[in-house]
């Protein structure tokens, strides 16, 4: 296997093991990988967002965020970025600003059962618009900051090692501000589900 991909995934096992959120989430510990973790070939395809990510700040709190956020840089050349949103009414610029590569599932680097696994980028001033999806959702955070906003919920600025839980159907979107964010993001049940958008004009 590559070294950066051996390195991704143990940056991964290392977070999913340390942090109490994402554990209590889904049980990957130490099991990832001699688990239901297939490996599986994609073409890399990589996008222009993927040259501008955040810097870890000195200070962040969690050195295993800081340490999976440099194993996402590193394995970003061998990734098959995806265009979630492609054929929607969305701004065409938000479909060239907004990165995302799988980690585990569809396109990834590995698949399973159990759980998919992404990197998510924004660059600074962008809005991601509210959106719902049947699987229930744990964002890491893993560089930089954003607003995360949660239907029935008030607004909540995270920074590098918060985490936040979107519920199965609930809408939700993110807006970062002045700094960028990378975001380590986890998904269980309903994997096979893509997200849609809740406003039906932009569907
Ligand atoms: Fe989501």
């Amino acid at each position: 296997m590559h070294p950066d991909l051996t390195h991704l995934m143990a940056a991964a096992t290392a977070l999913h093991a340390g942090h109490a959120d994402l554990r209590d989430f889904v049980a990957m510990g130490n099991d990832l990988v001699d688990g239901d973790y297939q490996r599986q070939d994609h073409p890399a395809q990589a996008v222009m967002c993927a040259q501008h990510w955040p810097d870890a700040r000195p200070g962040d709190p969690l050195e295993l965020a800081t340490a999976l956020r440099d194993a996402f840089v590193a394995a970003a050349p061998l990734a098959q970025w995806r265009y979630t949103y492609e054929g929607s009414k969305i701004d065409p610029d938000f479909i060239e600003r907004f990165g995302c590569y799988c980690m585990i599932g569809s396109g990834g680097f590995w698949s399973s059962a159990q759980l998919s696994g992404y990197v998510v980028y924004m660059p600074p001033g962008l809005h991601y618009p509210w959106h719902q999806h049947p699987a229930e959702e744990m964002y890491v955070m893993l560089a930089g900051s954003a607003e995360f906003h949660l239907q029935g919920q008030p607004p909540q600025t995270l920074t590098a090692g918060q985490a936040v839980f979107h519920p199965s159907g609930v809408p939700h979107a993110t807006t970062t501000h002045d700094d960028p964010m990378m975001a380590y993001v986890t998904w269980r049940n309903h994997l096979d589900i893509v997200p849609e958008w809740t406003d039906p004009g932009l569907r």
